[in-house]
């Protein structure tokens, strides 16, 4: 099923099971989830929205991962609110809910960066000094794994392999993968995402 993002419009989404899950690992620092709610027109459609999907994976298997994957598709992330009427049509609890989507990273209660870095943390790049490039990133954007700056700008996650190990180590800004990226290369990619001219 294809359909387009109500917030952009310009892409369009596979509502595949599973599509985007790029890891279930835990890792350090990614405990900080802060809900967001929603109110009026935006819960309305959220609700059609719950509905929509709902009724489209009824009887599939893995039917609550299409719902909450589409919602944040749709919504860029999942409002804390909506936890109460998928757990209600799915016959969940809310904590079974709540428990699914804080065991997937890509399943956040909070609104995303504008900006989002995934740096691979898998074998070809740990062996090719991905530890390096991710701790200068940590350092220059002052946050953790799992974390989002304050000023809502940039958010930084980990995943496990983005296929591209031939030109480690690797990783995704804004979707696009870099490979055999530097931290002096990151630098003036972060120069171009920000205008900012200083490499401080
Ligand atoms: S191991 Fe990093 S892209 Fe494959």
């Amino acid at each position: 099923m294809q359909q387009s993002c109500r917030r952009h419009p310009q892409t369009r989404h596979s509502y595949k099971i599973f599509k985007t899950i790029s890891g279930n690992e835990q890792y350090p620092g990614t405990n900080n989830i802060r809900e967001r709610t929603i109110s009026g027109n935006e819960m309305k459609d959220l609700t059609e929205f719950i509905e929509k999907t709902f009724l489209d994976s009824k009887g599939m298997p893995g039917s609550l991962f299409y719902i909450l994957n589409g919602i944040k598709d749709e919504f860029g992330y999942i409002p804390e609110n909506c936890i109460p009427d998928v757990a209600d049509r799915l016959n969940l609890s809310k904590a079974e809910v709540y428990g699914f989507i804080t065991f997937f990273k890509d399943l956040k209660t909070e609104t995303p960066a504008v900006h989002k870095i995934k740096v691979c943390l898998s074998e070809s790049c740990r062996a090719s000094g991905v530890d390096e490039l991710a701790m200068h990133i940590k350092n220059k954007l002052k946050i953790d794994f799992g974390q989002k700056t304050a000023d809502g700008l940039y958010s930084l996650d980990y995943v496990y392999c983005f296929g591209n190990c031939a030109a480690s180590p690797s990783a995704m800004i804004n979707g696009k993968i870099y490979g055999r990226l530097t931290p002096d290369m990151f630098d003036d990619i972060f120069i171009a995402l920000t205008g900012n001219q200083s490499k401080t």
